[in-house]
Formats: C-alpha cells, sequence, structure tokens
C-alpha cells in the first residue's frame, strides 16, 4: 500500500526525542531525591525503561545539576570500571565554562591528544585508575560544580566480577564507591546506578549487605491508565493506524500491566499485520492475534528467563517450576507453594524469600496469599516455553 505510515515505534535500544513518552511525576521525583542529595539505585527487569529515562533527565536537568552518563557493561575488572569513568568525566567536563581552567590543567596533566562529543584520546596510561577517579573529583569539588554520575549497567559489572570468582574485587569496588559517597568533601557527587538484576540479592550473596544499604531504590512504574492512553496517541498520531477509544480500552485491557516495550511491541505488530492484510481499520480481532503473535517472538521475553537464571543459580529449577504451574493453573496458594519447596530443605528453608522476588521483580503480584503473573504476556510467554504441566 502507498505512502503508507508506521506509528513512531522503536523496540530495540533506549529512545529519546519523539519516540521517547515523558512521565512528569517520574522526573519530579528523580529530581527531590537530588535536591536531597540521595544517591539511588534503579532497579527493574530489562526494557522497562531506565535507560531512556536517565537518557531524558540527562538531557533535561536542570542548570545547577551537572549530568554524566556512562554505560559500564563491558568493564570486567575494577581498574576498567574506573578507567570508564575517569575518561567520561574529562570528557564531559571539557564541555562546561565552569570546568574550563581545570580541563587546561588536566589536558597538561594527562597528555589529552583530541576531545570531541563523543570521544577522548587521552595519551597517558595509568595502572590505578581509582586514584586518579579520586584526584578528578576532589578538584571537580573544588570548583563547587555539581555533578550526577549516571552509571547504567553497574550491577551487571558486580554480577560479572561475582561469576568471574572475583569476590574480593567486587566488594572492593562496592567499598570504594560507598568511602566516595561517603566523603564530606565529595558531598556535591551524586550516583545514580542502574541495573536490571537486583543489586541486593547479589551483594548478599558475595556477604556485604551493608555496602549499599545507604542508596535508595528508585522503583519505575508501569504505566498508569491514562498514561497508556497518551502513549499509544502519542506514537500513532501521524499513522495509518488509528486506535478509536474503544480499541485503546480493549488494547490496555489486553496488556494489563503496562509496561511501555509491551504497549510498543503491540502497536508494531498490529501495524505489520493491518499492512500485509491490506487494511486501515482495524478491530479487536487483529488485538488479539498481534498478542499471539508478539507471545511467539520469545527473544523480546527471554531477558525475563536469563535475569532469573543468573541470580536464582541453583534454585533455579524451583523458581521456574513455581512459573510454570501458576502459567497453567492461573494462580497457586502459598501453602500449594509450599507443598512443592517441602521436600527440598535447602529450598523449603527460605521459598518465602524467593517468592517475594517474584513478587518485588514484576513476575507475579499477591492478593491473599494467592499469586498470580502481574502481566498476561510473561504469563503466556512462560506457557510457550514450558508447555508441559509439572505439577
Ligand atoms: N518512556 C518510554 N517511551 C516510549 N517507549 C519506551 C519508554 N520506556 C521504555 N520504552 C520501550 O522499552 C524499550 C526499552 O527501553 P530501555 O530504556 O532500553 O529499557 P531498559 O534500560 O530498562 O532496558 C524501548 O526500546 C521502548 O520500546
Ligand atoms: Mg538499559
Amino acid at each position: 500500500m502507498k505512502n503508507w505510515k508506521q506509528p513512531k515505534t522503536k523496540t530495540g535500544d533506549a529512545v529519546t526525542g519523539e519516540y521517547y513518552f515523558r512521565r512528569e511525576k517520574i522526573n519530579d521525583y528523580f529530581w527531590s531525591y537530588m535536591n536531597k542529595g540521595v544517591d539511588v539505585l534503579f532497579v527493574a527487569p530489562r526494557r522497562v525503561g531506565k535507560t531512556s529515562i536517565m537518557k531524558d533527565l540527562v538531557a533535561n536537568a536542570p542548570d545547577n545539576f551537572f549530568c554524566i552518563y556512562e554505560d559500564v557493561e563491558g568493564a570486567l575488572s575494577k581498574n576498567l570500571f574506573y578507567k570508564r569513568i575517569f575518561y567520561m568525566l574529562i570528557q564531559k567536563m571539557s564541555r562546561i565554562k565552569k570546568a574550563k581552567t581545570l580541563f587546561s590543567k588536566w589536558s597538561k596533566k594527562y597528555n589529552i591528544k583530541s576531545v570531541g562529543l563523543n570521544k577522548i584520546e587521552i595519551e597517558k596510561e595509568f595502572e590505578n585508575y581509582y586514584d586518579e577517579v579520586i584526584d578528578l573529583l576532589h578538584e571537580i569539588a573544588k570548583e563547587n560544580i555539581k555533578i550526577i554520575l549516571f552509571i547504567d549497567e553497574f550491577v551487571e559489572v558486580i554480577l560479572n566480577l561475582k561469576n568471574l570468582d572475583e569476590y574480593k574485587e567486587a566488594r572492593s569496588l562496592l567499598h570504594e564507591l560507598r568511602e566516595i559517597r561517603h566523603n564530606d568533601k565529595l558531598n556535591n557527587i551524586i550516583f545514580v546506578f542502574a541495573g536490571s538484576i537486583g543489586l541486593h540479592y547479589i551483594v548478599k550473596e558475595i556477604g556485604r549487605p551493608k555496602l549499599i544499604n545507604d542508596i535508595e531504590p528508585f522503583y519505575i512504574p508501569p504505566l498508569i491508565e491514562n498514561e497508556a492512553f497518551n502513549l499509544i496517541n502519542q506514537l500513532t498520531k501521524d499513522a495509518t493506524i488509528q486506535y478509536n477509544d474503544d480499541l485503546q480500552s480493549y488494547l490496555i485491557d489486553k496488556i494489563k500491566y503496562l509496561l511501555p516495550y509491551f504497549l510498543q511491541l503491540m502497536l508494531q505488530e498490529i501495524d505489520k499485520i493491518a499492512f500485509i492484510k491490506e487494511i486501515t481499520d482495524i478491530n479487536e480481532t487483529i488485538i488479539d492475534i498481534a498478542f499471539d503473535n508478539v507471545i511467539k517472538n520469545t527473544s523480546d521475553f527471554d531477558d525475563w528467563t536469563e535475569r532469573l537464571k543468573s541470580y536464582s543459580g541453583k534454585k533455579y529449577p524451583f523458581v521456574n517450576l513455581i512459573l510454570t504451574c501458576i502459567a497453567h493453573k492461573e494462580k497457586l496458594s502459598i501453602q500449594e507453594i509450599y507443598n512443592l519447596a517441602a521436600d527440598d530443605k535447602n529450598i523449603a528453608d527460605n521459598f518465602k524469600d524467593l517468592i517475594d522476588e517474584l513478587v518485588k521483580d514484576g513476575y507475579l503480584t499477591e492478593d491473599n496469599n494467592i499469586y498470580r503473573f502481574i502481566s498476561p504476556f510473561i504469563k503466556e510467554y512462560w506457557l510457550y516455553k514450558n508447555p508441559i504441566l509439572p505439577c
């Protein structure tokens, strides 16, 4: 069909600009933390929108804060982690007027070859980038510049160190960062960490839960209905396929647990179906077909399995058993869950912790000791992946 206009959906990376749907209340709440000078941790499963939110916060920060964003996922050692922060700090500081003198000093000190919008070449190499980062931070503090360091995929760095059996290195990194946070001379620096896996879970396993107890978790809630309507309208504004109020309500009701990503997947799939069928008016049946198609595209949801595997480790078979039973039977009571755990003492002793974690993490919801999937998408995905009833 000619002149077909797709909705402005994107389902790969973080979204920005007109592809991004801003939720003012999230931004407002975030800045209220920053004004208090509190360090925060964005924890939510992959594709809930952490990176998109952080990028929006960085791009629209109030003038009194200078924001620096860095994705540190590939940093496989403590030193590499600090090296990334070191480069990022210098490169970003080169762009603010207030740090002009500072930057020319660093230019000489570190032999900076070139600096651009997104890259920097520094000739000098260091054995210990932690010391250099500390120096930089102290110098920035003396200039009275308030900075917020957004460190994306931080939890993954700690998890990688743990998986490499580098417990000492992981503890030491957490310990040093805590010292920076508690250093009175560095009060102008605020950390915003992010990750897709519960940091407290990993930190508990490496035996140092106290190292992060000063960081406030920042919860990203799913959209409320009104926001979902607005998101649909924003993304389909100029599109060929339009949704009247009834269709919007039907779509929202179908998705129930309203992550922007789930809406994006649906709008994209509905558009594709309509295009192939050469129709410009959609209906509820098309929404149903799109839902079934989206579930079969399991790679969009595989993260929900992978992250559970990565932190529940040996307990994954039990966690998977519970989720599979709930997917098949719609719901399980806490007693039924306990009965499934009872044979294995290791599991039975802390089965409630595991279940609480599944609730906190956006898999299950609990009402009166009855557990169900919170998202029909995740439930159907689980069913699709685990078609045999194990209980
Ligand atoms: N505010 C938003 N507006 C529009 N789409 C969003 C928004 N937040 C998340 N998404 C959708 O979710 C996907 C993943 O977002 P991203 O920020 O990468 O999540 P995360 O960092 O939590 O993995 C995006 O590609 C987009 O489809
Ligand atoms: Mg991300």
